[in-house]
């Protein structure tokens, strides 16, 4: 008997599950799945286009714990959570009365991706990028980075066996520099901004052959991995989708996927299809989307960025448009906030919460706080805000304001002196 490799379980093998395709965003014109990322009539973004199967919630609950209970949403193997990866996802969502008290909100959540391995929601997208990577055969992965994705690809690439090549602004926070380098593979600093790295690797994912951008030519799946956000909220709610979530824009991708997947959830039966508010949360030194928005253009002019949030420094957002389409489709809102008041968001979450945001988080704390001013967050509404990072990595931000209470004697009564009792 001779035994060959084309078994009836290759045969049917797909290695991107339930994806079909690749449509433009712009023309839906249809491509293969591929290394592809720009549509060949009109250079608009291509996005994963799905048959989805019939998905019932005791078949997600009786998943793995971790992204991968999604996969029947995501275009990936049936098998992906054998491979060796991260495991992202199942991150906690952190009911914040002290918080909701403080900022006059009734009913608020915290979705705190700071869990996730490389601590930040980073690991989810590289995880689908990874899987992609894997089925079209590339050997190094690869990214443009501010330096959560730069953590998340250094880190899944190590634990893949793969290569791995990332890089990043050189005036990047150390904090990102050193959990990033710990993983051993190739850090590129780029002495220019973000924009300048991203224009560079476009260039040089044009003419490595193995190499796999996960933010690049690998964008399509990658951008997916973020729609987990959205699911895990609404089943960790009790299978219901809530009435406002913030989030955070750089590129503008985590806002419109949350979105993305909260609409699958509805159209698979899911969950009900209630409706629901999309805002978005930019710094004041790099806000294009947020600018756009309060002008009422539908045109993200790029910016210069200069803000302590250098996670969210992406001064020409590629996603910028579509997350101003689905803040206005949802009745949502974008604004932004000054360094100053990033500070205050981290403190404030952390003070309320025990919950310890990087930069980013700090914005999106405080940019709930502006909305809920300005009378555009409904306070009366069940809300959620994504905590996409973790504080340890950006002490800087906080180092200047904070510190000992006291600094004291090993005495009893240098203690009693402090006033502490
Ligand atoms: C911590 C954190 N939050 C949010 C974002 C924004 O993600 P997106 O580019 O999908 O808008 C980033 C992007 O780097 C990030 O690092
Ligand atoms: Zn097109």
């Amino acid at each position: 008997m001779t035994l060959t490799s084309a078994g009836p379980r290759s045969a049917v093998r797909a290695p991107f599950g339930p994806a079909v395709a690749l449509a433009c965003r712009e023309c839906g014109t249809r491509t293969s799945l591929g290394a592809h990322y720009a549509c060949l009539e009109c250079f608009g973004p291509l996005e994963v286009v799905y048959d989805l199967r019939p998905v019932t919630r005791e078949s997600v609950a009786a998943g793995p714990q971790s992204i991968w209970r999604y996969k029947d949403f995501l275009p990936v193997p049936e098998d992906v959570a054998a491979a060796p990866g991260l495991q992202p996802g199942l991150t906690r969502l952190v009911r914040a009365d002290n918080l909701a008290r403080e900022l006059g909100l009734k009913s608020l959540w915290v979705k705190d991706d700071s869990g996730n391995p490389t601590h930040s929601f980073k690991d989810r997208v590289v995880a689908v990028a990874l899987s992609a990577a894997r089925e079209l055969g590339f050997t190094t992965l690869a990214c443009a980075s501010t330096g959560n994705l730069a953590n998340a690809v250094a880190a899944a690439a190590a634990r893949a066996g793969l290569r791995s090549v990332v890089f990043v602004p050189s005036d990047l926070e150390d904090g990102k520099i050193i959990t990033t380098a710990v993983y051993g593979g190739a850090l590129v600093a780029v002495d220019g901004s973000y924009d300048d790295v991203n224009r560079l690797c476009s260039e040089v994912a044009a003419d490595q052959e193995s190499w796999g951008f996960v933010n690049i030519n690998l964008r399509p799946y990658y951008a997916e991995g973020s729609k987990t956000v959205g699911f895990e909220i609404a089943e960790q709610l009790g299978w219901h989708l809530p009435e406002q979530v913030v989030s955070p824009v750089a590129s503008g991708s985590l806002l419109t996927k949350v979105d993305k997947g909260f609409r699958e959830l509805g159209a698979a039966g899911l969950v009900e299809p209630t409706p629901y508010a999309v805002f978005g949360a930019q710094a004041t030194g790099c806000s294009p989307v947020s600018a756009a928005f309060a002008a009422g253009a539908d045109v993200v002019r790029p910016v210069r960025p200069a803000t302590i949030a250098k996670s969210l420094a992406i001064g020409n957002p590629a996603d910028g448009p579509y997350a101003l389409d689905v803040v206005r489709r949802t009745g949502g809102a974008v604004a932004d906030v000054t360094d100053e008041e990033v500070v205050e968001g981290i403190r404030l979450l952390a003070r309320t919460e025990g919950i310890f945001a990087e930069t980013a988080g700090g914005v999106t704390v405080a940019v709930t706080r502006k909305l809920l001013a300005a009378g555009l967050l409904d306070p009366d509404a069940e809300t959620v805000l994504l905590n996409t990072g973790d504080g340890l990595k950006t002490l800087d931000a906080v180092a200047p304001v904070v510190g000992p209470t006291a600094t004291i004697d090993p005495s009893y009564s240098a203690f009693q002196k402090a006033g502490l009792a």
